[in-house]
């Protein structure tokens, strides 16, 4: 063995110890002839010093090291002279006074400094992830992940749970993504697709009476990139039968209400139970069905003081259907002319086409693009509703009810964050329930699911999916996490009649509904349990419980922006002897010229 022990575990207790450790020169300093080299290793660093007279050969060997080289120590732990200890490091009150040291292996000089937690460009981090990981902030996310994964394994395993992998190359599934796929070189011109989801095997395991399954699952979309997502990501998939909604809800707010008590305790959790909210009270309240409820400053309607109010751009969205609604940003009563502008272009961006806006300076003077248009018994209402006072800033979205939940939901989250109005240390669960069960795809003129083809709708709703489909409620559940929707799930459909009505009703052929899932409708035909599941998506968890901004920051080695491996290289482009096998030709786009880095 290389070392007796880590190079975070010595304390004063082990005064006198002979020891071996070894690890990576952290840090040296030179004081007046002395050299402190600060060892590290996962576990934490130790401070190690030479006696020049004692040891003369080990006091050169450690004057010469540099920072990152890999080396050994052989020595006795001694207790720091007084007034030299570190009380921020573990093993602050020792060091370890070295007779051999040995160069294990030199380094270069690294890109980036591996002991600050420096700003450094994501492309450089990316592009030598295995030093990026070296970093502490990056250390801490790995052990993170791990607790967080291996919590759960434990969790689940006590609770009756078995892990079974389900394959990789599969067949397409219906999450609503694009597949990746991939060619198959025995059966030319076939394919198969990389998992969205395990979605269709963990129902069939249902059907083969494993009850209660999970899996640590690896899932792949091709989707555009966003900070929350990543092409192949992970998910705590689960799936359980003869349960209903409510049982599999309990089990998961249990399971990571104790979770994040054990694995992130200086958090605490905003409520317990957690909230449920319906997906129209989350929209009415929030904006989004992936609210964030760590802060108020709600949206209020105001449809009905609009209606008859005199200001043209009210009354004109409601004539055509459209509501009127706003937030009271308590605090920003004296923005300028200019910030209330910006905020403007904020909500045009996602579709607004203004922002009416009543700003109250702190010593009660009003500000207003509407007021001077309504009469005074309409505008007391409406301050009123809003429950307006000196220093608030009263803004206001008159459009169909789709573009003001969304640009008012987005300008909330955007004034929460500026007026400091949320807590990091804070965990605010809360459950979404009673979605649509379909939603009206305009551009083709038909229903889509709103969750994915297997949920059932709510049984009391079946008769709807007749006579007025928009009316019937899902039985899918969101898991929403501080402003992330963090895992979805629902009950499914297990009868062969209902699920073929579904498929009917989102226009589905029912030739192409066999061919894609006739495994799934012949398998429903052999006694399927009831049964109904979900899938927390760990990346994301991990991102929120390590006040990450991004996911790329929780797993050890992501995709950029642009879904490119920047380290290892991929996608790349393959040799004409490996398409030739796959019996694939690549059609060349001569015009697109892509710019070294241009992904970025
Ligand atoms: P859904 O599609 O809602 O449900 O996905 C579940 C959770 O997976 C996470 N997630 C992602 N995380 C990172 N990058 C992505 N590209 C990405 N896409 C999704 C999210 C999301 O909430 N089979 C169903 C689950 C079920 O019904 O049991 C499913 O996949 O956290
Ligand atoms: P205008 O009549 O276009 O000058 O707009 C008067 C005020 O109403 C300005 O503050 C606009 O930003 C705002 N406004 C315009 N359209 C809307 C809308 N659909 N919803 C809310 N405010 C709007």
């Amino acid at each position: 063995m290389y070392k007796t022990h880590t190079c975070g575990e010595l304390r004063a207790d082990d005064t006198g110890k002979t020891v071996k450790l070894a690890g990576w020169v952290h840090r040296r300093r030179d004081h007046g002839g002395v050299t402190f080299i600060d060892l590290r290793d996962r576990f934490g660093l130790v401070q190690i010093v030479t006696n020049p007279d004692s040891s003369p050969e080990a006091h050169q060997t450690l004057q010469a090291v540099r920072n990152e080289w890999v080396i050994q120590v052989e020595g006795v732990v001694q207790r720091r002279p007084e007034g030299a200890e570190n009380p921020n490091l573990p093993t602050g009150e020792i060091e370890v006074e070295a007779h051999v040291v040995r160069v294990l292996n030199e380094a270069r000089t690294p890109p980036f400094s591996i002991n600050k937690d420096e700003d450094v460009e994501e492309y450089v981090r990316l592009k030598y992830r295995y030093l990026d990981l070296r970093r502490e902030r990056m250390r801490y996310n790995l052990e993170l992940r791990h607790k967080v994964v291996s919590f759960i394994r434990n969790y689940l395993n006590a609770h009756g749970f078995i892990e079974v992998e389900t394959p990789i190359l599969f067949k397409t599934t219906p999450e609503g993504a694009r597949d990746y796929l991939v060619p198959s070189r025995l059966h030319p011109g076939e394919f198969y697709a990389l998992p969205q989801s395990p979605q269709q095997l963990k129902q069939l395991l249902m059907v083969a009476g494993v009850e209660r399954y999970y899996q640590i699952a690896r899932c792949f979309r091709d989707e555009d990139q966003r900070g929350d997502r990543q092409p192949e990501f992970t998910q705590l998939d689960m799936e359980m039968s003869f349960v209903e909604r409510e049982d599999v809800m309990n089990l998961v707010e249990d399971m990571f209400t104790k979770m994040v008590a054990e694995v992130v305790p200086h958090k605490r959790l905003l409520q317990s139970p957690w909230p449920r909210l319906t997906y129209q009270e989350a929209m009415d309240r929030y904006g989004k069905d992936n609210p964030d409820i760590r802060f108020g400053m709600e949206l209020v309607d105001i449809t009905d003081l609009a209606a008859g109010s005199g200001f043209k751009v009210f009354q004109g969205a409601v004539e055509s259907g459209g509501h009127v609604r706003g937030i009271n940003a308590r605090g920003l009563g004296d923005y300028s002319r200019k910030q209330i502008d910006e905020l403007t272009a904020f909500v045009q961006q996602y579709g607004a086409k203004g922002l009416a806006y009543l700003a109250i300076t702190p010593d009660g003077e009003q500000r207003s693009s509407f007021a001077k248009f309504l009469n005074p018994e309409t505008l007391q209402a409406l301050l009123d509703r809003m429950q307006a006072q000196p220093g608030d800033l009263l803004l206001f979205v008159a459009d169909k009810p789709a573009v003001v939940y969304e640009t008012l939901g987005r300008l909330r989250v955007l004034l929460g964050e500026r007026l400091n109005l949320v807590d990091n240390d804070v965990l605010a669960f809360c459950w979404v329930i009673d979605f649509p069960f379909v939603n009206w795809n305009e551009d083709e003129k038909r229903w889509d699911p709103s969750h994915h083809l297997f949920t059932s709708p709510m049984e009391e709703d079946i008769p709807l999916l007749d006579v007025d489909p928009s009316k019937a409620r899902g039985t899918q559940y969101d898991l929403v996490l501080n402003n992330y929707e963090v895992g979805g799930g629902s009950i499914r459909i297990h009868d062969r009649n209902l699920q073929e009505k579904v498929f009917a009703l989102i226009g589905l052929d029912p030739e192409v509904a066999r061919e894609r899932f006739g495994h799934m409708l012949e398998a429903f035909e052999y006694g399927t349990p009831p049964h109904g599941g979900i899938a927390p998506g760990i990346d994301r968890i991990c991102m929120i419980l390590a006040d990450e901004p991004n996911i790329r920051e929780v797993i050890a080695f992501p995709k950029n922006q642009a879904a490119r491996d920047v380290m290892g290289g991929a996608p790349s482009p393959v040799e004409p002897e490996q398409l030739k096998e796959l019996h694939i030709q690549v059609v060349k786009e001569p015009e697109r010229k892509v710019k070294a880095g241009s992904d970025f």
